[in-house]
């Protein structure tokens, strides 16, 4: 009988596959050989399965090149699915021919190597389980969230990265020769997702941000895939309604369709899915009496670092939101409260247990002598943001939004001691290879 197209390793653990001829390719996970048998686990996209190949029924020739297939080579299998109680599984296959795609080099990573020599050789050690678990999860949250928007029907909009202007306070860009002129790698699609708001009401991007902050931290990267969310008609109360709403839907969406690599992980899948609003909100104010409270040396005007927020979060089992910070503190964009001229309509959403910022959103200033104003306060020059001031000469309506850093999100759902283990190719400050 002739073995058919390649199957996935999975196949082998069906039902039906069992006594079955299989075809199946992919990368040695390791192998050994010991009385005229060779042992070894392969591995695909799917999973990995125990074969066993013997000399006698894979043919010397095989058998002699087979013996040399170094971890991380790649072969293909022909062979037989069958039931055996001391593999993996409870399955292997029983190899009848065997072919080597490339035999491969003595593969240089091995367990308690320094994380140093593992940044190093990053192209290989994405292969290791932890990263291949950790980059499904990153995939099925990118989905998630889109999904999320979708019946939130928000539009997803592709703004530059590249900029003539650096939006969030010039010190933090990368700057770049442009032809000569300056340009800038994107901190923020934000002022691009207002431009794009009159027309569609409710747009989104998903795009790389770049911040030239020389932050050695375990939550930063120069680097990061940042989710940007800008909704007309949106106020403060109901923008983190929104950003609860989501956050919840995509913990649960996690939950449901990677369970097995959450367990990998070591963040049990159970406690994503008992994730659930309302998350709390506390003013700014209320922040730093509580801090101060604690003992910590914060008074208004104190910006929230490491340890403020791992202060109000480290009890905490939901995100939390802190509300109407002082506008000193904030981007010039963002609404001045209402209700009190020193605050304003702004929000981050710490995650709990210390992990820090997920999520920085506000209400954007629609008057544009105000906006103006603001400029000039923050050292900026107006002109260099003309065209932004120019939406609020045409239909200015209230607006609001929001960024969320997935790698800071992914941390915290796995619960990743650094946030370069949520990214295959982490930039920080020290580096920028692989
Ligand atoms: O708070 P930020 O700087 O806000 C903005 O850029 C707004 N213009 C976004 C908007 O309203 N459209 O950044 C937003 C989020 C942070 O809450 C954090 O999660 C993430 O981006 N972030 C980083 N993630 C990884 N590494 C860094 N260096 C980050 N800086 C910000
Ligand atoms: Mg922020």
């Amino acid at each position: 009988m002739s073995p058919g197209p390649f199957s996935t390793v999975a196949r082998a653990f069906e039902p039906e596959a069992l006594g079955r001829p299989i075809r199946l390719r992919g990368w040695v996970l390791r192998a050994r050989s010991s009385g005229g048998i060779l042992f070894v686990v392969l591995r695909d996209r799917s999973g990995s399965v125990q074969v066993t190949a013997r000399r006698d029924a894979v043919g010397a020739e095989a058998f002699d090149a087979a013996e040399h297939v170094q971890v991380e080579g790649a072969i293909e299998v022909d062979g037989t699915v069958a039931e055996d109680r001391r593999a993996p599984g409870g399955r292997e296959v029983r190899a009848t021919a065997l072919r080597i795609v490339h035999a491969g080099e003595a593969f240089p990573i091995f367990a308690d190597q320094t994380e140093e020599f593992r940044l190093e050789q990053r192209h290989l050690v994405v292969r290791s389980q932890e990263h291949v678990a950790t980059f499904r999860v990153k995939a099925e949250l990118l989905r998630a969230l889109r999904e999320f928007l979708e019946r939130e029907e928000v539009l997803e909009m592709t703004p530059p990265v590249l900029t003539g202007n650096a939006a969030e306070g010039g010190s933090e860009a990368f700057q770049i020769d442009y032809f000569g002129r300056p340009g800038f790698l994107s901190q923020t699609a934000q002022l691009y997702l207002e431009a794009l708001l009159a027309p569609n009401e409710r747009v989104y991007a998903l795009t790389p941000s770049f911040r030239a902050e020389k932050s050695r931290t375990p939550r930063h990267l120069t680097e990061y895939l940042h989710l940007e969310v800008e909704l007309a008609w949106c106020d403060l109360a109901e923008l983190l309604d929104f950003e609860e709403r989501m956050v919840v839907a995509v913990a649960h969406a996690l939950a449901e369709r990677r369970a097995p690599e959450l367990r990998v992980l070591g963040r049990p899948p159970e406690e994503l899915a008992g994730l659930q609003g309302p998350f709390p909100r506390l003013s700014y104010a209320e922040a730093i009496e509580r801090l101060s409270a604690q003992g910590l040396p914060a008074r208004w005007g104190t910006d929230l670092g490491t340890a403020e927020e791992r202060a109000l979060t480290l009890e905490e089992r939901r995100p939390v939101f802190v509300t109407h910070f002082p506008r000193e503190l904030k981007a010039f964009y963002m609404l001045r409260s209402p209700n009190d001229p020193r605050t304003v309509e702004a929000a981050d959403l710490l995650a709990p247990e210390g992990y820090g910022e997920l999520v920085g959103g506000s209400c954007r200033e629609t008057d544009l002598a105000l906006l103006e104003e603001r400029i000039r306060a923050s050292g900026a020059s107006v002109d260099d943001y003309r065209w932004y001031l120019d939406l609020r000469r045409h239909g200015s309506v209230p607006h609001a939004g929001f960024g969320l850093g997935v790698e800071r999100l992914l941390r915290w759902f796995l619960r990743r001691e650094h946030i370069r283990e949520t990214t295959p190719f982490p930039r920080t400050p020290s580096r920028h290879t692989p």
